[in-house]
């Protein structure tokens, strides 16, 4: 396996959490290990591996601590994050031993309320009181803390969310000491112009903590949005296998860019992502097998690579 970095992006799965919160079939432990594993052996080191949340609130997640456990112990080399929205979340995600803990919060006040019902402020409260919780404790100095700012570039409730809003935000979970941050496109509102602003105004004040983009396709600039974050200088990317995905708590939402076309894209482009596009097909395999009835999406392992396609990772591991 290669190691980050020989690397020029980081792509990184989060079908196993944002894939699977709007799916009604309940996926067994076995499953999700299979995929994490299929998708770890075409090459993929980054996993958002499930929610800690009430089992009542989604009952998909009720094996996260199973999960996260065996992804940490059967899929060596990966680097487990798990989402946790307050702070009785992050304490079981430290008590896992995830390498990444992912709290969220929303710039939209009215997204906030909705998806884990606080004010906004008193989220950023919490982070800063999760930040602190994992200082005080060396067994825990390893643990990441990222935070995803739901709704950073729209939002179905409030509609548009100004830019200066989200970079207020992103300002006050810096001080509050994020190791690292996602802007995502929740509701796929966001088009490559905003995008291109954003995150070169957000990189430029974030320093030496990434910024990671996630993308919803919800209105098919999915893929045209990461072009335009690699344009600002991001160098992470969320996506879901097949385009699995969705926020339970806003309203219209759909699946995240697709994996597998996102991987196309940046080889394309030259940028080693360490994944091959035809391997992940064993996982697409799994995923389609296990979930009939969801909607899966994709365009090129259903068309083909093109003849005599060589990617980026291809290339540059032979020189
Ligand atoms: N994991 C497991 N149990 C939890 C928990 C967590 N992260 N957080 C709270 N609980 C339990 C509490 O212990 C309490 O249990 P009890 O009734 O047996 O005492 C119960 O759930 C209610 O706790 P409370 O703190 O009042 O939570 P809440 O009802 O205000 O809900 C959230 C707050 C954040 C837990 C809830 O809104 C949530 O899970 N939202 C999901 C957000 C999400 O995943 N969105 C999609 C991703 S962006
Ligand atoms: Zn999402």
């Amino acid at each position: 396996m290669q190691s980050p970095a020989d690397r020029d992006v980081i792509v990184r799965e989060v079908g196993p959490r944002d894939g699977l919160q709007l799916v009604k079939e309940t996926l067994p432990t076995d499953t999700k290990l299979n995929w994490i594993k299929a998708e770890a052996e075409a090459g993929m080191i980054e996993f958002e591996v499930c929610s800690f949340v009430p089992p009542h609130i989604i009952p998909q997640f009720a094996d996260a601590r199973a999960v996260a456990g065996r992804a940490l112990e059967e899929v060596p080399g990966i680097r487990v994050m798990a989402l946790s929205p307050n702070i009785k979340g992050a304490e079981i995600a430290f008590e896992a031993g995830v390498h990444v803990m992912n709290y969220v919060l929303s710039v939209s006040k009215t997204h906030n309320e909705a998806n884990v019902r606080r004010s906004r402020e008193q989220s950023i409260l919490d982070f800063a009181e999760i930040v602190k919780i994992r200082n005080a404790d060396p067994k825990l100095k390893d643990i990441k803390i990222g935070v995803g700012l739901a709704t950073a570039l729209g939002c179905t409730l409030e509609g548009d969310v100004p830019e200066q809003e989200t970079l207020k935000v992103l300002e006050e979970v810096l001080e509050a000491g994020a190791d690292e941050v996602l802007l995502p496109d929740t509701v796929g509102y966001a088009h490559p112009t905003q995008v291109r602003s954003l995150f070169m105004k957000a990189i430029d004040l974030a320093g030496d903590v990434p910024i990671i983009t996630h993308f919803h396709d919800t209105r098919g600039l999915g893929l045209a949005n990461v072009y335009a974050a690699l344009e600002a200088g991001a160098k992470h990317f969320d996506a879901s296998l097949a385009g699995l995905g969705g926020c339970p708590f806003a309203p219209g939402a759909t699946g995240n860019i697709v994996m597998e076309d996102l991987v196309f894209l940046l080889e394309s482009e030259g940028l080693r992502t360490g994944v091959d596009i035809e391997k992940l097909r064993a996982a697409r395999d799994i995923v389609e097998a296990s979930l009939p009835g969801e909607p899966k999406h994709g365009r090129i392992l259903k068309a083909g690579l093109p003849k005599g396609f060589e990617p980026a990772s291809k290339l540059m591991a032979a020189e």
